[in-house]
């Protein structure tokens, strides 16, 4: 097989020009697209090829992406073309069929709202797009619930086989959580303590200083757990407890992931109160500038929604491996500091020799996702001093990836993406199984907040979210890293 079209649904979208189109440029100038791979965008605005390079261009640049040279862009858009099409017509994607080729593979890439993946296959199928080697990408969410998850997943099974479904989520492609599988699998020392013995408990924070960026229609309803929980922080549990993979192919790291979300504990309407907090943000400031509170944001249609903005979990993974460490996790939009990260808190030593009052602070482990993208190891030493003969200090092993290869900058997660897809490479995309079991268990965590009048609370804009987060974990005797 040689030669590959990639074809780009919803081509005009957000998306497209904040991070498919970027991811792309930069790939084919670092010279690591196939030199024959053609790129079709398709959405149903009437334009020509023309015109949309040059209305691509201007929203590439308005979204502040890295920026790239005349020549880089000449090169690129002559593997571009565009087709208008409406997807609702039929034989809409007729113009698309003379495009590609039955000795070609064909990526198809749906940056669409999830609406359309059922239209888009069936109309794909019906122009006889279909009949060639052909793989198709999806954007989250794959379906609001467990039911509708299942409904995606039927449809896309009826026209693709598994192996050709690349399901994103954009974290994995992200440097540092690939590197989360490499500090945990190629570090004996890191490996042999990763359980229950040495591990007191797990934090996972993804805070965001944006709020709902304009997207109202989509976030009012679907909220933190939907838009984050159910993929992001799943994902980032997973790869922190699950077992080794026998290889780093796709189906042996999903297995594992599969495992650990199917063990991790239901929280019922009996539970829930003393395992989820849920917040929602008001007016507050950050970094010096005023923002809007959450039914001020643009867009906003309905006053009054207990939509939660702010989530934090306390999780259990009920296996052999984690029994009794609690996972805390954490995500909020409008918080002080955009800060992804995980902390691995180390037990406190079974037994002291150095004296009362010294401070030999149990070890932690600081995977910083982004920014400052790095890992920090806390470490109890001696003082050097001939005073006190052994006085100890915690001191900061500090592995910071910015300092670290040979690039410039860390890649965007699209860019890896991207290249694995049109590699054929599915291992950092997510299996039809993590998805469905990972709904599972939200829409069980979300009906148990539904039962019991789970209410959220109002936290400022500004803020880590509302007082009773630090409730969550400080009644366990531990607290936040941030
Ligand atoms: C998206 C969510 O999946 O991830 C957004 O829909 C969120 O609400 C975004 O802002 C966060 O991604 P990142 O890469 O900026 O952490």
């Amino acid at each position: 097989m040689s030669g590959l079209d990639l074809v780009i649904f919803g081509a005009t979208g957000d998306l497209s020009a904040r991070k498919l189109f970027p991811a792309l440029c930069q790939l084919d100038a670092a010279g690591l697209l196939p030199d024959d791979l053609r790129i079709v965008a398709v959405a149903r605005q009437e334009h020509t090829p023309e015109a949309f390079h040059d209305e691509l261009r201007v929203r590439m640049a308005k979204a502040k992406r890295q920026s790239i040279s005349d020549s880089a862009w000449q090169k690129f858009v002559q593997r571009l073309t565009y087709l208008s099409a409406d997807f609702s017509t039929p034989e809409a994607f007729r113009g698309l069929q003379g495009r590609l080729s039955d000795t070609r593979i064909s990526l198809f890439y749906l940056a669409t709202p999830p609406s359309l993946f059922a239209t888009i296959c069936e109309q794909l199928s019906a122009d006889k797009c279909l009949s060639g080697p052909c793989r198709i990408v999806l954007e989250k969410p794959i379906g609001e619930s467990l039911t509708t998850s299942r409904e995606v997943n039927e449809t896309l099974a009826r026209f693709f086989e598994e192996r050709d479904i690349y399901r994103i989520d954009h974290y994995l492609g992200k440097e540092t959580v690939q590197n989360l599988l490499v500090l945990r699998f190629a570090n004996r020392f890191i490996n042999s303590q990763w359980d229950q013995s040495c591990i007191d408990h797990v934090q996972i924070t993804v805070a965001e200083q944006v709020g709902i960026e304009g997207r109202w229609a989509y976030y009012d309803g679907v909220g933190q757990l939907r838009d984050m929980v159910q993929n992001h922080l799943m994902q980032l549990l997973c790869l922190v407890a699950m077992e080794p993979p026998n290889s780093l192919e796709a189906e042996s790291i999903r297995d594992e992931k599969v495992k650990i979300v199917k063990a991790l504990r239901p929280i019922d309407a009996v539970t829930v109160k003393d395992h989820v907090v849920r917040g929602q943000y008001s007016q507050g400031v950050i970094d010096g500038q005023s923002v809007p509170g959450y039914f001020d944001e643009d867009g906003c249609e309905t006053q009054g929604s207990d939509t939660e903005t702010f989530i934090a979990i306390k999780a259990h993974v009920d296996n052999w491996r984690w029994s009794g460490v609690p996972f805390y996790l954490r995500t909020g939009k409008r918080m002080p500091d955009k800060v992804t990260e995980i902390i691995i808190q180390y037990k406190a030593l079974p037994h002291h020799i150095f004296g009362e009052g010294e401070s030999a602070e149990p070890n932690r482990l600081i995977i910083r996702l982004q920014p400052n993208e790095g890992i920090e190891m806390t470490m109890v030493s001696k003082r050097q001093s001939l005073r006190d003969k052994l006085s100890l200090q915690t001191h900061t092993l500090n592995f910071d990836f910015r300092e670290d290869g040979d690039i410039d900058r860390i890649p965007d997660a699209y860019e890896r993406l991207f290249l694995d897809a049109i590699n054929g490479d599915p291992s950092l995309f997510v299996g039809r199984e993590e998805i469905e079991e990972s709904w599972r268990w939200c829409d069980q965590l979300i009906a148990a907040c539904e039962d019991c009048g789970l209410k959220v609370n109002a936290y400022q804009a500004g803020s880590w979210g509302p007082s009773k987060s630090e409730l969550l974990i400080d009644r366990d005797g531990r607290s936040w890293n941030v």
